[in-house]
């Protein structure tokens, strides 16, 4: 199991010093959530603040857009060169336009599914994307409850995407522990993010270990 501890609990009045503890901590990604206060009742960092983080960050990136106009943020975060940047198939009219968007800029592009959206849904996407990622909460905030329904959807998504894409990773983002990491681990999750579970840690590298199953 990969996993991606979201910087949106860190603390931000030392953001830096929260980046390198992750990085050296043996995570395998960085996620950053990126918010709009539109499709989402939050606002998180922009440009800016990620390319201080991008320059601390010894893992690559993995940028997670809750935002209405992709196309607009794509264009901003592209410079910062992600591994992956997602985005939310509820926010996106052109979903295969945006790919083959994120695949000319080099960045590996991943779909999200907010609770309520059925795998089925992305189904005739699934040969053109390196992952997809299963909200388990709701988008907008750290440290909400796991919403369990994710583990059936989770397998159910592991029937599409061995049908048409075996290398297609699963991603679950929200509420992620070290008590319902097996479960995720047997439904065929790839890779977790963990926000709260990670930076309300007294030690941030035996937290991530306990995920790394
Ligand atoms: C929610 C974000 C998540 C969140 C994870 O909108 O996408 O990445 O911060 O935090 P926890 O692990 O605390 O649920
Ligand atoms: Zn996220």
């Amino acid at each position: 199991m990969l996993v991606a501890p979201s910087i949106l609990s860190a603390d931000f009045g030392k953001l830096n010093d929260e980046i390198i503890a992750i990085c050296d901590g043996g995570c395998d990604l960085v996620h950053v959530d990126v918010m709009d206060g539109h499709f989402v009742p939050n606002m998180t960092i922009g440009p800016v603040v990620v390319n201080a983080v991008a320059k601390v960050a010894s893992k690559p990136l993995d940028v997670h857009l809750m935002v209405e106009d992709n196309n607009f943020f794509i264009d901003l975060f592209a410079p910062l060169k992600p591994e992956y940047i997602s985005f939310h198939i509820e926010s996106e009219k052109h979903p295969h336009r945006v790919i083959q968007k994120l695949r000319s800029l080099d960045i590996k592009p991943a779909i999200v599914l907010n609770p309520h959206s059925s795998p089925q849904a992305i189904e005739y996407l699934l040969e053109d994307l390196d992952m997809v990622l299963l909200m388990s909460v709701n988008p907008g905030f750290g440290g909400q409850k796991f919403i369990t329904s994710v583990v059936k959807k989770a397998k159910e998504l592991k029937e599409l995407i061995n049908k048409h894409n075996p290398n297609c990773l699963i991603q679950v983002d929200g509420g992620v522990n070290d008590k319902n990491i097996q479960e995720l681990k047997d439904a065929g999750v790839d890779v977790v993010v963990a926000g709260s579970y990670v930076y309300g840690a007294s030690n941030y590298g035996q937290a991530i270990k306990s995920l790394q199953i």
